[in-house]
């Protein structure tokens, strides 16, 4: 079983200029739970200044604790950035939250406005009173391949960071291909620096399908022993602070892949591609996903 984590209504939606209503986000992600996705993130307690899309997130996150269309087995999560977020985050019913650290000084910077070892500080707050409440925590790292602003990040300098932010107690670290830079063989030689177990139980990887590398990046983890893998349905989203961060890979290309692969994601296919086609009407564009437009070959 390979485990999906649906990031497109936090890391798809953020990147959109239209501004859904609270209501349309709560609908987003009881749809993607009925399609069968366990794992969403459903939104990010960050500053509305930065990020305007996410400023109602705790509306979305209090109307899904009472919703009758979310599956009993979705595990919702949301970003956090400080202890500002986390009370939020509390506030809101959130039982799982993800920390984001970036591997390059610049992005950090410019993304969440401290350097990497401020970061880390911060997010050992973070995680002790997110313990404290039995609250789980996932870790992100942004440009493990690459930084817009710096150009190309040392396997060393990742592989160190990773295993800082595992030593904090995050329960796993997705690393992250923000600006979708990466190539199977660097995939390959990064993955390559972690022993099996760690690699099938504490990494998962986040990739952007923005240069049509993103499968070809799957497939080189799946053969190095990862389980977990980070999509955004229609292919919806970036980051806002790494130009040309378009293009989150497709949850349903990767979907299509596995199932093809005889691999299960517990995913409804033909359900998915229904969401990406009522979330394209509601954002009035289409999303650069390949199987939503092809339809499914049977
Ligand atoms: P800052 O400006 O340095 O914060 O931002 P500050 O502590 O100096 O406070 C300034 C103002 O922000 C104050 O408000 C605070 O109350 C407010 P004011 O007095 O000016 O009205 N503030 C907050 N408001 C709401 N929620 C909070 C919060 N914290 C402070 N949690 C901060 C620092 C981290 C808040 C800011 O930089 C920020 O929100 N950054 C988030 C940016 C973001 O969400 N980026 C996208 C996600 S990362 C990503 O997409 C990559 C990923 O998908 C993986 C990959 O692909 O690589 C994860
Ligand atoms: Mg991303």
């Amino acid at each position: 079983m390979i485990s999906i984590v649906e990031v497109g209504p936090r890391d798809g939606l953020q990147n959109e200029k239209v501004f859904l209503s609270y209501q349309t986000k709560v609908a987003f992600i009881e749809k993607l739970s009925l399609a069968g996705v366990r794992r969403i993130e459903a939104g990010a307690f960050v500053s509305p200044k930065w990020v305007p899309q996410m400023a109602d997130s705790k509306k979305v996150f209090k109307t899904l604790q009472h919703s009758q269309k979310l599956r009993k087995k979705t595990q919702l999560s949301a970003l956090v950035p400080n202890l500002q977020g986390l009370e939020v985050a509390l506030e809101s019913g959130v039982n799982e939250i993800a920390i984001f650290g970036a591997c390059s000084e610049t992005f950090s910077q410019k993304n969440i406005n401290c350097s990497i070892k401020e970061s880390f500080k911060r997010f050992q707050e973070v995680i002790q009173l997110a313990k404290k409440n039995s609250v789980k925590v996932r870790g992100y790292l942004s440009t493990s391949f690459g930084c817009p602003y710096e150009g190309k990040v040392s396997l060393s300098r990742v592989e160190k960071i990773i295993r800082k932010m595992l030593e904090l107690g995050v329960y796993e670290v997705s690393v992250g291909d923000t600006i979708g830079v990466a190539t199977p063989k660097q995939v390959r030689n990064l993955l390559n620096r972690f022993e099996v177990s760690e690699r099938q139980k504490k990494l998962a990887m986040h990739f952007h399908d923005t240069r049509g590398t993103g499968l070809a990046n799957v497939l080189a983890s799946l053969d190095l022993d990862i389980k977990t893998f980070d999509s955004s349905v229609g292919g919806l989203g970036g980051c806002p602070y790494a130009k040309g961060a378009s293009g989150n890979l497709p949850t349903e290309d990767l979907v299509y892949m596995l199932h093809g692969m005889g691999l299960k994601s517990g995913i409804d296919l033909e359900k998915l591609i229904h969401v990406t086609h009522w979330i394209e009407k509601k954002l009035s564009h289409t999303l650069p996903a390949h199987v939503s437009k092809a339809g499914i070959f049977t």
